[in-house]
């Protein structure tokens, strides 16, 4: 059993982006731009932003940050995604989900031009994604498609079950895993919360991709020996001996089910590490689709 490792592949593409930052630079071009909108004061986005603003920074890449209150308007914030649409000091931007209940989510993702979409939200990307057009593809799904990648793992006419059809995550992650060539050419079965015999789906699968957000959902007896796990689960859940008060728990119970596996995710420090990679990677996308 191998465990794979986020954290470490995440750190060596940020050190490959850093250096395409840096050659970029050396002639004449100026520095990838990536802003970020976020809107009230939801801790667990708080923390995300400030880590993309901190990549950012650790790559070479310009960002802003803009911080809107809670009871901001849509028609404010859209107005916002038109500026930052005509903006062409700025590659590509962000607005961080969720937002407050007034605001009607889908019209600010297609407020978005897609082409500064560097979330990969916007039907225009999700659709070419879906057909194999080049477009970018959204943070989370990307990211374990680069730790297949990474570790070599065969993927062509394997069985691979995902678990959970959002369409974050488990709807992007089948039509990648579905798609021609590597990581791809798989046998994709999506189930979901109105799925029947869904242990017996699992014990068929070759690779297993839980992204459902139920902590410790996939137990041993729903993974035959040898399968490659990725978990993209990331709940909170109270835990007084960290500093923060909670710990991340995967789908995963890892503990019981890792020593069947050949290659498996932890949590955290699995697929997590890589969400942010892979903005980072779109952004650049986004700086080189300038000249094009
Ligand atoms: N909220 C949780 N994940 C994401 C993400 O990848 N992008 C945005 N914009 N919001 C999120």
């Amino acid at each position: 059993m191998e465990i794979i490792d986020g954290k470490k592949i995440s750190e060596q593409i940020k050190q490959e982006i850093a250096q395409e930052v840096n050659e970029m630079v050396a002639r004449g071009e100026r520095a990838p731009h990536l802003a970020v909108i976020i809107v009230g004061h939801d801790g667990g986005s708080e923390t995300y932003v400030a880590h993309k603003v901190k990549s950012c920074a650790q790559v070479g890449f310009r960002s802003t940050k803009v911080a809107f209150d809670e009871n901001v308007t849509e028609e404010e914030l859209l107005a916002k995604i038109a500026e930052m649409n005509a903006d062409p000091d700025l590659d590509g931007f962000i607005v961080q989900l969720p937002l407050p209940k007034h605001i009607d989510e889908q019209k600010v993702i297609e407020a978005i031009d897609y082409r500064k979409d560097v979330d990969g939200f916007h039907p225009i990307n999700v659709g070419r994604m879906s057909i194999g057009l080049p477009c970018f593809v959204s943070a989370t799904p990307s990211g374990i498609i680069e730790l297949l990648k990474r570790y070599n793992i065969e993927t062509s006419g394997k069985n691979c079950v995902v678990i959970g059809r959002s369409n974050i995550v488990g709807k992007p992650v089948a039509a990648l895993m579905m798609r021609k060539g590597y990581p791809g050419d798989a046998t994709v079965t999506v189930c979901h919360s109105r799925t029947k015999n869904l242990a017996e789906i699992c014990r068929n699968a070759d690779i297993i991709i839980a992204a459902l957000g139920q902590p410790e959902f996939l137990k041993e007896d729903m993974v035959k020996e040898g399968a490659v796990v990725i978990d993209v689960g990331t709940t909170r859940v109270a835990d007084s001996s960290t500093k923060t008060g909670f710990k991340l728990k995967g789908d995963v119970d890892f503990e019981h089910v890792a020593p069947k596996c050949s290659y498996i995710t932890p949590v955290p420090g699995g697929v997590g590490p890589m969400t942010i990679v892979s903005l980072l990677r779109n952004t650049l996308q986004a700086a080189h689709n300038r000249k094009a």
